[in-house]
């Protein structure tokens, strides 16, 4: 299914191999999941009864995942994954897409294995299932959590009317590094905001926190967080490479994402590729089990990332596989993914006695646990639902659903002259490659995308445009010059190769006939995503080329920026009137589109990642600390023996935060209810005598149009025992104004915004002075201070 998977398959050579010790005949015995009065046991009870009549080898086979592989419905049995299930060496499947397919395998678990274990059944429903969504970082422009939980109830809703009970979602990985491809992924760079989406999408997947025994509705999932933990820290952006980290900036920066969605009630997490602290994560019994179970409470399962236990091997740490998953198993990893490594070797070192039974029966216990209250040992086939599969997927409703969001996950960066919203008139040029194309709309990671089903940009146009203008249209150029660059930024979902003299003069001559002339260009888009680096950051030459030449006819061009990372737009910025930021837009994103160039909706989307003026910045953040010799991000002149480089200076071209409106807004009155307090206790869970601190600020619509404005809160704590960032998002709220409309906007500033790690890794509030600022992005702000006595 994926290009990362599959190089991965000589790891996996031969599937499902016999595990080490034979699977013992043991007498055939089902697992009723009810009492005799119709109604399910509590769930220790019924595991503890279920495990109780599990072989050794039948709890190994729960802690084994593996990729369905394509079957067809009536020799399910005959094939390798079908005769695994039916041994009882399979707790689930993945990425399998089709009711009939997923029935036919869950039918096998159910009335072939010797206990009738039903299996969850995962997928990457990373934004979508067929009604896409954006790309998770475009989502996470929306600023709005309450989007973020309707884009992870719609996409439960239709995964579990397909057979789904398990997605591989949220994904908070903080990334830093625009260069890494997967920085499309996630939300970004601030850790407060990937926690808050994160968790607002995990509580639309599953709709009750799985901490606790409650059980999911039917058309709710099970949600996982990855990559656990901190991949997006990869060296140089560069796929799959070593990431090598202070703890202090783990705990502050890198892992209150994860630990939000953990409190935010996940039931499952996947650990992830890479080192930590020169240990392979999968491995790590400090992460996998100090932090995240013992430190923040998280009593789910935990998977291993594709092949991870495999892994371990290249990573230099384990001698054989056997020694690999007996580290894994010890350091907390539940689930091996596609690594066939626990099923074949656990058996083994439990009679060395490496491991323990009962950590195997841990383990199993986790997984069966979060069957249970998937609720499918009450009914295995509640996700196998005919009729919602037939009325549930892809209906009127959720496509709306994503259209709206789309609708606020696009950035205006620029829009000299008003000259977006378009007017319906006249003629309008469409250019670019990314214009007409219907399988690249969705961006990366779309497993059950059904391209046929949606509209390209140039068709919601004509559309939109009907009987009103007239649309002219034009591929214009290749995404790259070179095909084989092009290909490898392909992954299935192919773009037009055409002659790039042909393409150009068509283009130019369609636009000497328009009005306004609209660009469809940037990344296709397994530019990013998995396996997607990039070490420059630009526009490929030739859409830049045919871009210039556009521009020289004098007439009014907008960019419609396709990426799935921040990308370079410094000469873009210099030279083009309006540049929105698309991204990937999801399945609606045509009709979207058209919503806001055309007027009908303002953008509101702001960056939620900074914009370099050159890749040779990157890693790029507004969150840094300050250095011994800085340099004001906007000071345009060099300063010598000062931290800054000769060519660049050290702002971002558009900064975290940064998004513009059709609309205008000012900021006014900001103030502090007191700009003194103490803390009243060792844990400093409030301020001294019950004081309540208020950060209040007016914000008013200067135009003549309704629109969101989205209000930032930022603090820096100005010393401490170790660095502090420049600023940290402590706070946001999305608004609507209406046109003349003004609003108080107040955010009340609690201790635990003034928390950090200390060099002890102690979780404190140390008293002394804090910057308070609010305003429209990460670099405009008002400030204030507040003396922590
Ligand atoms: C590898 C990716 O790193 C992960 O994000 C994904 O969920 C798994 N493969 C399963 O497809």
């Amino acid at each position: 299914m994926r290009t990362a998977l599959l190089s991965l398959t000589f790891l996996l050579a031969g599937s499902m191999a016999a595990p080490a010790f034979a699977h013992t005949a043991a007498p055939k015995k089902k697992v009723t999941a009810t009492t005799k009065k119709g109604k399910i046991l509590p769930m220790k009870e019924y595991i503890d009864q279920l495990m109780a009549k599990m072989t050794l080898q039948e709890k190994i086979g729960q802690l084994n995942l593996m990729v369905a592989g394509d079957i067809t419905t009536g020799g399910a049995l005959d094939t390798q994954v079908g005769s695994d299930i039916a041994q009882g060496n399979m707790g689930g499947v993945f990425n399998i897409k089709g009711l009939d397919k997923i029935k036919a395998l869950q039918e096998i678990a159910i009335k072939n294995s010797r206990l009738g274990i039903p299996l969850l059944v995962g997928m990457d429903v990373i934004h979508g299932y067929e009604t896409m969504f954006p790309i998770p970082l475009a989502l996470s422009c929306s600023w709005d959590t309450e989007a973020m939980k309707k884009v992870g109830e719609v996409s439960a809703k239709e995964a579990s009317a397909d057979g789904i009970n398990w997605t591989f979602s949220p994904m908070v990985d903080i990334a830093l590094d625009a260069r890494w491809g997967r920085i499309s992924e996630g939300n970004g760079e601030d850790p407060y905001l990937s926690g808050v989406m994160g968790a607002a999408m995990t509580q639309g997947y599953q709709g009750v926190d799985m901490r606790t025994e409650e059980i999911l509705r039917a058309n709710r999932i099970m949600a996982c967080l990855k990559h656990f933990a901190l991949y997006g820290g990869v060296e140089s952006g560069k796929e799959y490479n070593t990431v090598d980290m202070s703890r202090v900036r783990m705990m502050n920066q890198y892992l209150p994402p994860y630990e939000a969605v953990v409190k935010a009630g996940v039931g499952s997490v996947m650990s992830s590729f890479n080192l930590i602290d020169y240990i392979p994560a999968t491995a790590n019994k400090w992460m996998m089990t100090n932090v995240l179970r013992k430190q923040w409470g998280f009593n789910g399962f935990v998977v291993t990332d594709y092949a991870s236990i495999a892994e371990i091997l290249q990573h230099g740490t384990a001698k054989d596989i056997q020694e690999a998953s007996e580290q894994a198993l010890k350091a907390g990893t539940d689930m091996d993914m596609c690594s066939n490594a626990f099923v074949k070797h656990l058996a083994k070192s439990i009679a060395e006695g490496k491991v323990s039974e009962e950590d195997v029966n841990i383990a199993c216990r986790r997984i069966l646990e979060a069957k249970y209250k998937l609720g499918l040992f009450s009914d295995p086939y509640r996700y196998c639902n005919t009729k919602r599969n037939k009325s549930e997927i892809y209906t009127a409703e959720n496509r709306q659903a994503a259209r709206d969001v789309a609708a606020e996950t696009f950035v205006l960066l620029k829009n000299e002259g008003n000259i977006l919203p378009l007017k319906k008139e006249g003629k309008i040029a469409l250019i670019g490659p990314l214009a007409d194309t219907r399988n690249n709309i969705a961006g990366t990671w779309s497993v059950a995308q059904e391209p046929s089903k949606y509209t390209t940009i140039k068709e919601a146009m004509e559309h939109a445009l009907a009987g009103k203008a007239t649309l002219l249209y034009a591929q214009g150029s290749n995404i790259w010059r070179n095909q084989e660059l092009q290909k490898n930024g392909e992954s299935g979902k192919p773009i037009n190769w055409g002659n790039e003299a042909e393409m150009k003069a068509e283009a130019l001559k369609i636009a000497k006939e328009a009005d306004v002339i609209v660009c469809a260009m940037g990344e296709s888009a397994e530019m990013s995503g998995e396996c997607g680096s990039r070490t420059n950051l630009e526009m490929p030459d030739v859409q830049r080329e045919l871009l210039a030449e556009l521009l020289k006819m004098g007439k009014p061009v907008v960019l419609l920026n396709f990426a799935g990372r921040p990308t370079v737009l410094t000469w873009e910025k210099a030279h083009v009137p309006a540049i929105m930021n698309v991204w990937f837009g999801g399945s609606e994103m045509g009709d979207a589109l058209c919503d806001v160039i055309f007027g009908d909706k303002s953008p509101s989307g702001k960056l939620t990642t900074s914009m370099p003026k050159t890749t040779g910045q990157e890693p790029l953040y507004y969150n840094h600390q300050n250095t011994g010799r800085p340099v004001a991000d906007d000071n345009e002149k060099f300063a010598k023996f000062a931290s800054n480089c000769l060519d660049v200076s050290n702002g971002p071209l558009y900064p975290f935060g940064y998004g513009l409106s059709y609309t205008y807004f000012s900021y006014s009155n900001f103030r502090l209810s007191s700009q003194e307090t103490g803390i009243s206790n060792e844990e400093a869970t409030e301020w001294q005598d019950g004081k309540k601190i208020t950060a209040s600020v007016t914000v008013k619509n200067n135009g003549s149009r309704d629109a969101d404005e989205i209000v930032q809160l930022y603090i820096r704590d100005m010393v401490a025992s170790i660095s502090r960032p420049v600023k940290e998002l402590k706070g946001f709220q999305r608004i609507h104004l209406a046109a003349g409309e003004s609003k108080e906007v107040s955010f009340d500033i609690t201790p635990d915004m003034l928390k950090f790690y200390n060099a002890d890794l102690k979780h404190v509030i140390e008293p002394g002075d804090f910057q308070i600022m609010i305003g429209t992005n990460s670099k405009d702000v008002k400030t204030m201070k507040l003396s922590v006595k």
